[in-house]
């Protein structure tokens, strides 16, 4: 690492945050809703388009695009050494409704023009560097997130390329077929998508912090050291509904009160820990028939619960499903739970927390070490690569909404940050 440092430090990087905003906000225009919102939604026509125009970025900048089945995108650049394993840096294109124009482009276009500008400065890579660019970070259209990940972390099963269905009972393995990927078997699909061991030498991940620290602070950059661990929980409560007129009350089996009960326990639940770190939120809360003179017969919620530490999430969780239990019981309601997914934190790699540290002191960034509350792909390139992250501020901390900005400036310096990073872990 030494060595790579003194070769590094000469390299004189050409970046425009400008340009890069710019090609951004050009992404940004395949959206299913109007700008400055974003909707992206995986295997889509409009995530098509945006490929197309990540490739033609990826072949503009001389790196050779590969895809695999799971429709992961990775453009390569040679390194001299063609023993050694990959220097990968990569985020997502697909956005949730109605979000902005930074989460997760910034980290693919971003280490594009890294590239590209350390092309230009005469650096050589020893290990070859892929850009990449995951299938499906958002849980949107299949209900869990990180599928491009999980499967090259190996945490995917045949079943779930099945069981993993839209709102229109598509499954993922439909929809990525009929989008151009797949393979002639579950296995081909699992086996191509799945990185061999020492197939990833390092991942970083440039991001939009998503929070309001780096900008409330000052901090030009973040160097990220942990990863929060998301579980997710989907809970039905079936009860026999009626006339809202003509049903008394202690006759009542109401749905949509159990699920309301619940969403104020998920609050409860994480509050009672008094852990800053600890967060809960039931984003989706569906009743049927949903109509105001009808008692609702259906209720279904999606819960998302995250802590830094796993031991106090899934404490949350299980007094959360305990809850489920009890309102089930005493309001006489149907119930079930669907656990989607309670994965593991994971811990940056110290080589990659160094390699970003001596790039942020190189540019004479102002940085700081944090954790990210949300989750990443880097959450799962950690289960197999050294893996770090890099934040940028974002205007008010605001992500996941059509305002969601960040300064060229910004932007511009967290694109060196990450050239100098991929540069030293790449060695020359
Ligand atoms: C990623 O978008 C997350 O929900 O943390
Ligand atoms: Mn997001
Ligand atoms: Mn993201
Ligand atoms: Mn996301």
């Amino acid at each position: 690492l030494v060595t790579s440092i003194c070769t590094v430090r000469s390299i004189k990087l050409d970046v425009s945050g400008e340009a890069i905003a710019s090609q951004l906000l050009h992404l940004a225009t395949f959206t299913d809703d109007p700008n400055p919102a974003v909707t992206r939604i995986v295997f889509t026509e409009n995530d098509l388009l945006a490929r197309g125009y990540v490739k033609e970025l990826m072949t503009a900048a001389g790196l050779t695009v590969r895809e695999d089945p799971m429709g992961n995108i990775f453009g390569r650049w040679e390194g001299t050494d063609p023993n050694a394993g990959a220097v990968v840096s990569g985020s997502h294109a697909d956005a949730i409704p109605l979000a902005g124009a930074y989460d997760g482009t910034l980290g693919v276009i971003g280490p594009i023009a890294a590239v590209a500008a350390l092309r230009r400065a005469g650096y050589r890579p020893r290990a070859p560097i892929d850009v990449l660019m995951f299938t499906s970070e958002e849980p949107t259209r299949f209900g869990l997130g990180c599928i491009g990940s999980r499967g090259m972390a190996g945490e995917l099963t045949a079943a779930l390329l099945d069981e993993k269905l839209d709102v229109n009972g598509t499954s993922f393995k439909e929809a990525s077929t009929a989008a151009g990927y797949g393979g002639s078997s579950h296995q081909e699909i699992l086996d191509g998508t799945l990185i061999a061991k020492g197939g990833v030498a390092a991942f970083v991940e440039l991001h939009i912090e998503q929070g309001p620290l780096l900008e409330a602070e000052g901090t030009q950059l973040g160097i990220v050291t942990a990863i929060a661990a998301p579980a997710a929980l989907r809970v039905f409560f079936s009860g026999d509904g009626g006339h809202a007129g003509a049903l008394l009350m202690p006759n009542r089996n109401d749905a949509g009160l159990a699920a309301a009960e619940v969403a104020l326990a998920v609050e409860a639940s994480v509050l009672e820990t008094g852990a800053i770190d600890a967060v809960g939120t039931t984003g989706l809360f569906e009743i049927g028939p949903n109509t105001v003179n009808s008692v609702p017969r259906e209720a279904k919620l999606e819960i998302d619960i995250r802590d830094i530490d796993a031991t106090r999430r899934d404490a949350i969780v299980a007094s959360v499903l305990q809850t489920v239990e009890e309102v089930a019981a005493r309001r006489k309601v149907r119930h079930r739970v669907e656990m989607i997914n309670q994965d593991a934190p994971a811990t940056c790699s110290n080589q990659v927390i160094q390699a970003a540290t001596e790039a942020a002191q190189e540019l004479g960034a102002s940085h700081k070490q944090m954790v990210s509350r949300a989750y990443h792909d880097s959450l799962f390139m950690a289960r197999f690569a050294p893996t770090g992250m890099i934040f940028i501020p974002c205007r008010n901390g605001w992500s996941h909404r059509p305002d969601e900005f960040a300064t060229p400036e910004d932007i511009e310096r967290g694109v060196k940050a990450l050239a100098l990073t991929l540069a030293k872990l790449a060695g020359s």
